[in-house]
């Protein structure tokens, strides 16, 4: 990446800030000087429409992609992540959607997979033991570790997947849409897991399209529209219609026009007498 200067300085709470990302293939823009902050404990919800530039971002933090400008600064360094040894080695996990798990291999297995504990003779005894160690830090429901990752439910899957990224003791977790196949039950399990990931001090930077999933965890909501960053929120202070609406660059669309339809119905409620 070209390091370029900071649109404003990073916030000195963030375990890591982009200022100014961008990113083109060719004609395309996939992200218009983006800037977003993460902060230890935090969790930090990104939403935005399809092509929004969602995955993109994820995939320059990850090292799959080198931004075309701007500056990461993850704890308090300007780093450049030229690949994914380099996200890893300083400490950014990730989690892509499509979990990169192998359906025919056990939990330990996957768990520790490039990666076997003593790779010449492969210590088993070790591997479980690591492996029960990191599935309860995340009281994780996972019956047992030498199951084919297969026959898992998918969040299950989800849980494996986030234990795995887990191994390099990251200070920042990057989650793909980690509920998007999902059931109800599976989601709150995934949702519990977000949760523990906070609570270990880590920075959590969850894609998500479900506005349920995304007020019932987040901290903060950064919403990406046609590749640039259009508002950050506290999500106490913001209603999901202000999301949507914020999503779809619509300030008069039929979302928001129905939530303050709904808004108005609500004031008439309230001021009538009871
Ligand atoms: N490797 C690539 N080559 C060319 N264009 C790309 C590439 N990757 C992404 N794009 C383009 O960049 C834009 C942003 O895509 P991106 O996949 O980041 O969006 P997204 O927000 O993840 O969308 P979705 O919700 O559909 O997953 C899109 O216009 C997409 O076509
Ligand atoms: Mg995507």
């Amino acid at each position: 990446m070209t390091p370029t200067a900071p649109a404003s300085a990073p916030a000195d709470t963030s375990v890591l800030s982009l200022r100014s990302i961008s990113k083109t293939f060719g004609a395309v823009a996939a992200l218009t000087d983006v800037d977003l902050d993460v902060a230890p404990g935090q969790v930090v919800a990104v939403v935005g429409d399809n092509g929004a530039g969602k995955s993109t971002l994820v995939k320059v933090l990850a090292g799959v992609h080198a931004p075309t400008s701007g500056t990461i600064t993850f704890e308090q360094r300007t780093v450049t992540i030229d690949d994914p040894a380099t996200a890893h080695d300083l400490g950014i996990a990730t989690v892509f959607q499509d979990l990169a798990l192998c359906e025919n291999l056990n939990v330990i297995e996957n768990l520790f997979l490039g990666r076997e504990i003593n790779a010449l003779r492969l210590d088993d005894v070790a591997m479980e033991v690591r492996s029960w160690e990191l599935l309860r830090q995340l009281s994780a429901k996972i019956p047992t570790v030498r199951i084919p990752v297969a026959s898992l439910s998918g969040g299950q899957r989800q849980t494996v997947a986030i234990a795995r990224s887990l191994i390099g003791d990251p200070r920042v977790i990057i989650l793909d849409e980690p509920t998007a196949a999902l059931g109800v039950a599976q989601t709150a399990e995934v949702l519990n897991l977000v949760e523990r990931l906070r609570e270990r001090g880590l920075g959590v930077i969850m894609i998500s399209h479900n506005m349920e999933d995304v007020r019932a965890v987040a901290d903060k909501v950064a919403v990406l529209r046609l590749g640039r960053n259009n508002g950050v929120f506290d999500v106490q202070d913001v209603s999901s219609e202000e999301i949507i609406a914020a999503i779809t660059g619509a300030t008069d669309n039929a979302v928001s026009q129905r939530a303050s339809r709904r808004q108005g119905a609500t004031t008439t409620h309230e001021g009538a007498p009871s």
